[in-house]
């Protein structure tokens, strides 16, 4: 076999993914500086007016903005003023599914700590764990602002799930959905905007439940209500979502929380679970779904992203069976299930 010598570009590509984190975290900053509201959707603003805006110096700012701009992301031009570009307004607040949240999440205190200790996960351990001495939801709880992040980020999460799952199923004829690990409602609010009849009930954590705002709630369809999917979910719903929820898990917490569901469940009842199958073959798979497995060996230790096969086989000893997996338009498919006979 020839051997097929790098080229100059693939030099330089290699040498930005290198220096990946220095983008990431300059993004933070100016995420966390909310510097993209500051500009105008389609006009001009100084580096030295958003430095004043942001109580900084312009000569920092100006040093960062232009290094962005070099990833097309903001214009900025000598005489130092400031425009969008499609990536930019992607950062405001106002856009519809804004990154500004996954701009502060990614190198936020506690992933950047925990990733700094990626090394740890190659002889068995977890990261997070060896960063921060906690697991990570106990982190969260113990650091509300970053939970909170959290929660804003998995709304409005880059792969633009909850909109897709809302389009690509047809939830008309349930009357009451269960969102189990639902966060703050967000896919609920998608589904109950494009279906007339259903109500919606959000299950989570009581430190996420208790951050739920009314103004979440759609004048009262949906409900929410705190506690462990480890104990036991609410009864009475027609269909049970469990959206990005297991691959937080190993296989073990995975059968203890899809056997809280199937004991909750009547039969008539179905089990959606909304996750990004892992594709074996990377050279055919989303470059986001193996940095999403990554990121649950980090946060999570034997977390994982799965193909459909593991998901059958956690069905196989859970008391489902799967009936369809529907793609979506985002990388999250959607795996339907049914409860069927027998003590699990
Ligand atoms: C990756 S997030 C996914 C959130 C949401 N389903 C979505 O798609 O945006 C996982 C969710 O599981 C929740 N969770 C973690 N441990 C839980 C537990 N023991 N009981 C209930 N929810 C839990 C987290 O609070 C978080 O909201």
């Amino acid at each position: 076999m020839t051997e097929t010598l790098a080229t100059d570009d693939d030099r330089e590509e290699l040498d930005l993914l290198l220096r990946g984190f220095q983008v990431s975290r300059m993004l933070r900053l100016i995420a966390d500086l909310g510097v993209a509201d500051k500009i105008p959707t389609d006009g001009q603003v100084t580096v030295k007016d958003i430095a004043a805006a942001c109580a900084v110096l312009p000569e920092p700012m100006l040093r960062v903005l232009r290094a962005l701009a070099a990833f097309r992301i903001f214009e900025v031009t000598a005489d130092g003023s400031v425009a969008h570009t499609p990536r930019s307004r992607l950062l405001r607040t106002d856009t519809l599914n804004s990154l500004h949240h996954a701009a502060r999440f990614w190198t936020g205190p506690g992933s950047w700590g925990a990733w700094n200790k990626l090394d740890v996960a190659m002889t068995g351990g977890t990261p997070h764990e060896a960063a921060w001495s906690t697991g990570r939801f106990a982190y969260l709880k113990q650091h509300p602002d970053e939970a909170r992040l959290f929660d804003a980020m998995m709304a409005n999460f880059p792969d633009n799930r909850h909109a897709a799952v809302a389009a690509a199923y047809d939830f008309s004829g349930a009357s009451l959905i269960a969102d189990i690990g639902g966060g703050n409602g967000a896919a609920l609010r998608q589904i109950l905007a494009r279906f007339s009849t259903p109500r919606g009930l959000v299950f989570d954590r009581e430190d996420v439940i208790t951050a739920v705002t009314s103004n979440d709630l759609m004048q009262g369809r949906i409900t929410v209500q705190g506690g462990s999917f480890f104990d036991q979910v609410p009864c009475g719903a027609d269909i049970y979502m469990l959206i990005r929820v297991l691959h937080d898990w190993p296989d073990e917490d995975c059968l203890r929380i899809l056997r809280a569901c199937r004991a909750a469940m009547g039969p008539q009842a179905r089990l959606l679970l909304g996750e990004q199958i892992l594709e074996p073959d990377p050279a055919r798979g989303r470059a986001t779904g193996y940095l999403i497995d990554v990121q649950m060996m980090t946060m999570f230790g034997d977390a994982r992203a799965r193909s459909e096969a593991e998901f059958r086989g956690l069905f196989d000893q859970s008391g489902f069976s799967l009936r369809q997996v529907i793609p979506t338009a985002s990388p999250v498919s959607i795996i339907e299930a049914a409860p069927i006979a027998g003590p699990f």
